[in-house]
């Protein structure tokens, strides 16, 4: 695999595909062991989880449903600490089994006030799912019932995640050369 450049920022391969549809598989066989008795919807927070999301339902094997909320934080690079609601939920949560579907934990300030967002909801339980989680960025204490990785405190592009909105569409996971 080669280095990609965007904005003059210099991105070296790190994931690879293969190794991420193993991480996807794995986290879907917990989520079909632990929940297929239940009423599930899965929530992703756009932009950056709706690869993960297409990858990880497809691997599902109950009947579930499935929405997303969109959400911004970042900018370029750097976490800004403010969470702005772009589009909200526009389903009844009351009583269900959220999965809450996410990329990246960072921070966690997104997944804090999601979980506040959902919980007003009533559902029965909240769940996460995560594909990665950089646990030396992350500022609050945060439980990931479904983990892809763990990865160091690095900014990393693909599968999904981007740097000023390109390479989401990378299949592999890239990171920025220090
Ligand atoms: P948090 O609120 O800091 O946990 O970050 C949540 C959001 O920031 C994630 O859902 C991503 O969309 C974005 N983000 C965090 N780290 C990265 C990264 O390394 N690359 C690209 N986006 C990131
Ligand atoms: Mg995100």
């Amino acid at each position: 695999m080669q280095s990609i450049s965007i904005d003059n920022k210099e991105f070296i391969p790190y994931i690879s595909k293969d190794k991420i549809t193993l991480l996807v598989e794995h986290v879907a066989q917990k989520i079909n062991n632990e929940l297929c008795n239940e009423d599930v919807v899965f929530i992703g927070v756009l932009n950056g989880s709706f690869i993960f999301m297409a990858d990880l339902i497809r691997e599902i094997n109950f009947h579930v449903t499935i929405s997303f909320i969109k959400l911004a934080s970042y900018q370029a690079d750097k976490s800004s600490g403010e969470v702005k609601q772009i589009i909200g939920l526009n389903i009844d949560l009351k009583g269900k089994t959220v999965v809450i579907v996410e990329d990246i934990i960072d921070t966690g300030i997104t997944l804090e006030y999601l979980l506040k967002q959902i919980e007003q909801q009533q559902p029965a339980k909240i769940k996460v799912a995560s594909m990665f989680f950089k646990p030396k960025a992350c500022k609050m204490p945060v439980h990931i019932d479904y983990l892809g990785t763990e990865i160091p405190n690095d900014f990393v592009i693909g599968y999904g995640l981007d740097y000023n909105g390109f390479g989401r569409n990378l299949p592999d996971l890239y990171r920025l050369k220090s």
